[in-house]
């Protein structure tokens, strides 16, 4: 079994055995730190609250979520990954802007790792925030059996909080003994709202449970793991206010209900105002059927304060390049496909199809600009073609009756639009949710050159053909 221990003394021998080229040892002295971490990925079982007997997992270093890995802006952060499955994988750093190479994607931009091999990872942190990890290689099947892990990189000058906290929200489908369903890559799945699990997890275990005291000021970085689930979260008797979304900062605004796609996160201030005792529920307004996801939980004793703290909620800027959008260039993605909707016609591999003959055929139910394509190792040409340094407008329209968290790899983009209204906050998101028959526009400056997924985050999305790339050359 991988323990703690295991983990801190391979983490040491890797410090040791590995010199720093020239320009790491140059990055660490200029004061910022580096950190050396090791993420071995294998089979565990593990026990669920209220559930009876073990649970079948797939972890980084014997735990779900895997280990927090934490950073401050500016490390240098090498990652050593051991593959313990018996299955090829390879680890994406999801949100964070790494050199093309460092990114994690199988047959894109590296070789995936066999059983038994192992793979360093380099970068440096540009970005504070809140991001995450988890596999590239069969992530509709090794997401959900728990590969995943927050990855959070603290600002220099963090905002006054009481306290610092990281829900990672995900789900797993139990049969009745406990174990997970082993059905992944339903063409069922694929074709519909993907595959949801029949409990919510929250930190990997049922019901969770955010402990507070009266008059804390509370940070909560909320990560949406699950392969395919959108939560619409609600805290009864607590006003939410987002101060960063998808790990950047927004200006703070308090929202009654927080959509949360797959991959995308939020970070929320919390001012825990009531009594000693009392209990919220933390619900789900998406989907209900599950129950609530959690409570707030004051815990008894003296308020630490008896009015909220008063002090700023505006985090840090991380100076992402700004688009310009009078020079900027136009592309368009359109979304079509789906079991329920208008039937659409495809092209899969160069050769038209009807969307439920690409299914039978292929297990593809989406495309975009009329294509639908096969996972990574199978890909053909680029979606975009970008230039370095290319302004880009990218007008998304989804006319499928289904929601989709559409991800860009190594870049943020500004969502300026929804349904041709200008958007509030013009929010820098790599994660945009996309509404059932709505658009959303979004515009970048493509400035990291490399070839780049652009896909939906519903993992079995994904997997049956709303996959792309970008390339930036
Ligand atoms: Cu979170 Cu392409 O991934
Ligand atoms: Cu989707």
């Amino acid at each position: 079994m991988w323990s703690r221990r295991d983990f801190l003394k391979s983490a040491g021998t890797l410090a040791a055995s590995t010199a720093l080229p020239a320009w790491a040892a140059a990055a660490a002295s200029a004061s910022k730190g580096s950190k050396t971490f090791a993420l071995r990925p294998a089979a565990i079982e593990l026990a669920l609250a209220g559930v009876s007997g073990k649970t079948n997992f797939w972890a980084f270093n014997g735990n779900v979520p895997g280990p927090k890995l934490r950073l401050r802006r500016g490390d240098r952060v090498r990652i050593s990954l051991e593959n313990g499955l018996a299955v090829d994988t390879a680890v994406h750093w999801h949100g964070v802007r790494v050199p093309n190479a460092m990114d994690g994607v199988p047959h894109v931009t590296q070789d995936p790792l066999k059983p038994g091999e192992r793979f360093e990872y380099e970068w440096v942190a540009r970005d504070s925030g809140t991001f995450w990890y988890h596999p590239h290689q069969s992530s509709f099947e090794q997401v959900p059996r728990g590969l995943y892990g927050a990855l959070i990189v603290e600002e220099e000058k963090p905002i006054a909080v009481d306290r610092d906290e990281v829900w990672v929200i995900s789900d797993v489908k139990l049969d009745p003994d406990g174990r997970q369903v082993e059905d992944y890559g339903r063409v069922m799945d694929f074709g519909n709202e993907g595959r949801l699990g029949n409990r919510v997890l929250v930190n990997g275990q049922p019901g969770g449970i955010l402990s507070v005291r009266s008059g804390e000021r509370i940070r909560l970085r909320l990560i949406n793991a699950a392969s395919a689930r959108l939560f619409k979260l609600n805290m009864a008797g607590h006003e939410m206010t987002v101060i960063a979304y998808d790990g950047q900062a927004v200006a703070p605004h308090p929202v009654e209900a927080l959509y949360i796609g797959p991959g995308m996160r939020a970070d929320i201030v919390l001012d825990c105002m009531h009594a000693a005792g009392a209990s919220f529920a933390v619900a789900d307004r998406h989907r209900r059927s599950l129950g609530d996801i959690g409570r707030i939980v004051y815990q008894e004793g003296k308020p630490v304060r008896n009015k909220p703290l008063r002090s700023s909620l505006i985090l840090p800027g991380n100076g992402l390049p700004e688009p310009n959008l009078d020079k900027a260039t136009d592309h368009y993605v359109l979304f079509q496909g789906g079991m329920r909707g208008a039937p659409v016609i495809g092209t899969v591999d160069g050769k038209p199809g009807k969307i439920h003959e690409m299914m039978e055929k292929h297990g593809l139910a989406w495309t975009m600009n009329y294509t639908a394509q096969h996972e990574h190792a199978l890909m053909h040409e680029p979606l975009l073609r970008l230039r370095k340094g290319e302004h880009v407008v990218l007008h998304m329209m989804n006319e499928t009756d289904y929601f989709h968290p559409m991800h860009l790899h190594g870049h943020f983009f500004r969502v300026v639009a929804v349904d041709g209204k200008k958007t509030r906050f013009r929010e820098w998101r790599d994660t945009v949710l996309m509404g059932p028959r709505s658009s959303v526009d979004v515009a970048l400056v493509a400035d990291n050159p490399g070839e780049w997924m652009y896909h939906c985050h519903i993992l079995d999305h994904a997997a049956g053909g709303m996959m792309g790339t970008v390339s930036i050359e």
